[in-house]
């Protein structure tokens, strides 16, 4: 088994994926994204994000003027495409839990996107954890704690790269403050994908 770090209670398995996993994984996702096209969605207060998305799996989240939540489809009203093997398999290897996610978020962050500080707290059962894989441009990760006010620490997530999120640290505040372009070449475009995986029900 892969070495562990841990990051404020957030669990960090370093380069979980080699070079080709990680090949494999952003295959996956483009195959995810031809069915379920990206979209720039909108906060509740109605500013578009910068990270661009989509989903695979029963359900997708999705954020608009209505809120933050999870749907069943696409903004389009096509399905979202299966979970792909290659992020069940992730899930299987660090999650610690016998259900399976039920939805794969899938971020893209041009140069310049970022994520604010937040809780993911749109799922039902909080003893589910939530597992996250970075590919491509390094990014600065900040994680806190339960309360939007406790103090924050922050770290580099590299391509390959694989959080959890569980105990302690599933409702922790955290967020991304920014890329380093240029740091792999991972991605022709540049930029991050970020593969979210969670418990909704
Ligand atoms: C998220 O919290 O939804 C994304 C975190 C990340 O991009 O690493
Ligand atoms: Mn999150």
């Amino acid at each position: 088994m892969t070495e562990t770090v841990d990051f404020r209670g957030v669990r960090l398995y370093p380069a979980f994926l080699d070079r080709a996993a990680q090949e494999a994984m952003v295959a996956a996702l483009r195959r995810i994204a031809e069915a379920a096209p990206m979209f720039h969605p909108e906060t509740r207060f109605g500013k578009p994000m910068s990270v661009k998305m989509t989903s695979a799996g029963r359900y997708g989240w999705v954020s608009d003027r209505r809120g933050y939540r999870y749907e069943p489809r696409h903004p389009t009203g096509v399905d979202w495409p299966p979970i792909p093997p290659e992020a069940l398999a992730v899930w299987q290897a660090v999650s610690g839990v016998e259900r399976a996610p039920e939805c794969c978020l899938v971020n893209y962050y041009a140069e310049t996107a970022r994520m604010g500080l937040h809780q993911d707290i749109d799922e039902a059962d909080f003893t589910m954890p939530v597992v996250s894989i970075s590919l491509g441009d390094d990014a600065l990760f900040r994680v806190g704690g339960q309360e939007r006010s406790d103090s924050t620490a922050s770290a580099w997530l590299h391509s390959g790269d694989v959080c959890v999120l569980a105990g302690a640290a599933r409702k922790a505040f955290h967020g991304i403050d920014r890329l380093k372009p240029g740091t792999s070449t991972l991605l022709p475009q540049g930029g991050r994908l970020n593969v979210t995986l969670r418990v909704v029900t």
